[in-house]
């Protein structure tokens, strides 16, 4: 898929350079990546347990730019996106098949040289219950960080605000499943602080943040109004938490939301209640969240 890909950027700077009339030395079409970007990449990957070998092509003084999982800018040859999620989640029939092709390990700070870096998939995958590492806030031109379901735990440092390039946020967890594993008996002191993640105040602050995923996080009492400052946001999911109580008027600001998934929490205002909050969405954009409201309201028990 990755070679795929790559074949595709040749072909596409293929038309672009006809098109242009630019003419090219020795046919030689692929800028291969820099070598320090290659150096972050091998020493990230030294630091990875990655028991079913995903990253083999990881290797040698080889151009990167045709490894696994690594994008790089078909013009300048910087890594631009690393595709590292796991396939296979561990919601899937064979666990052990989840297990094998998880990456695990440390995340190592050489990834702080690889300065072009905008896509950063490692969804999916098994880090152990470590914290999500806060460097990852000085990656300044991250647009889309994907750690769903990667078994992070802890909190979520406030570093992650410094990313004001950041469009998509994901940060699913199904830590309970982790929990419900490892029985009560094993619930250390740490498993159960660490499992308990808040919903930062930095993060309202990330005003062009347009995705931003907090399924099963164990976040509770009540969504704050500050919900109403994401004005970027359109896909907002905040499902299965343990939210409760009233919903923010402010809630009513998130008029271009094409997904506002509230539902499997503690809301106890009625649809009505809600709707008449609602102010400043034109009729169109009303009406399409009036079906999430609806939805949110018949999945509350
Ligand atoms: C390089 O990739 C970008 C985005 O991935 C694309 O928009 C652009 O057309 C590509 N340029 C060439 C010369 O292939
Ligand atoms: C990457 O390219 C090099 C040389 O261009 C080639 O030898 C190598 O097999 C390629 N690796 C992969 C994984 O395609
Ligand atoms: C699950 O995957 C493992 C590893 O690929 C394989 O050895 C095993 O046979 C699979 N089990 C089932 C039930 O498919
Ligand atoms: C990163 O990896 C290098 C090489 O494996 C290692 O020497 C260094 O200690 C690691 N740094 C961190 C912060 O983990
Ligand atoms: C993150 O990855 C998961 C699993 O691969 C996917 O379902 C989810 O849509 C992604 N989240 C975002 C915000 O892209
Ligand atoms: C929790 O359970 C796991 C696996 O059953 C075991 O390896 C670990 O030692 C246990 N931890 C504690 C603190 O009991
Ligand atoms: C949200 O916006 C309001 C009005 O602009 C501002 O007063 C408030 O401080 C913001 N909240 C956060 C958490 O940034
Ligand atoms: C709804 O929740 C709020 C805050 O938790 C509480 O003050 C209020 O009494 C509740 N209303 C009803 C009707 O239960």
């Amino acid at each position: 898929m990755d070679k795929a890909m790559r074949i595709v950027s040749v072909f596409r700077f293929l038309s672009i350079a006809t098109i242009t009339t630019i003419s090219l030395c020795n046919g030689n079409l692929g800028v291969p990546c820099e070598q320090n970007e290659r150096q972050a990449l091998l020493m990230f990957k030294q630091d990875l347990k990655d028991p079913s070998n995903r990253l083999l092509s990881w290797v040698g003084e080889g151009d990167c730019c045709n490894w696994t999982g690594v994008v790089c800018d078909n013009l300048t040859g910087h890594v631009r996106e690393l595709h590292l999620g796991n396939y296979y989640s561990d919601e899937y029939l064979n666990y052990s098949l989840y297990q094998e092709s998880s990456l695990g390990g440390k995340v190592n700070t050489s990834l702080l040289n690889l300065k072009h870096l905008s896509y950063m998939d490692l969804s999916n995958n098994d880090f152990g219950g470590i914290q999500i590492p806060s460097f990852l806030g000085s990656l300044k031109s991250l647009r889309y960080l994907n750690l769903s379901d990667s078994k992070f735990a802890g909190i979520i440092p406030h570093q992650l605000g410094n990313l004001l390039s950041l469009r998509s946020l994901g940060l699913r967890s199904k830590s309970y499943y982790i929990l419900d594993e490892v029985g009560v008996a094993n619930m250390t002191r740490l498993k159960v602080v660490n499992l308990r993640w808040n919903i930062p105040q930095w993060l309202y602050t990330c005003s062009n943040l347009e995705s931003l995923s907090l399924y099963l996080n164990l976040l509770q009492g009540e969504i704050s109004s500050s919900t109403g400052n994401l004005t970027a946001i359109v896909n907002l999911d905040l499902s299965a938490n343990q939210i409760e109580g009233k919903m923010p008027n402010s809630l009513g600001n998130l008029c271009k939301s094409t997904v506002l998934d509230l539902s499997r929490n503690y809301f106890n205002r009625s649809v009505s209640e809600i709707l008449g909050s609602l102010s400043g969405c034109s009729s169109g954009q009303m009406e399409s969240l009036k079906q999430m409201i609806f939805q949110v309201h018949y999945l509350i028990s």
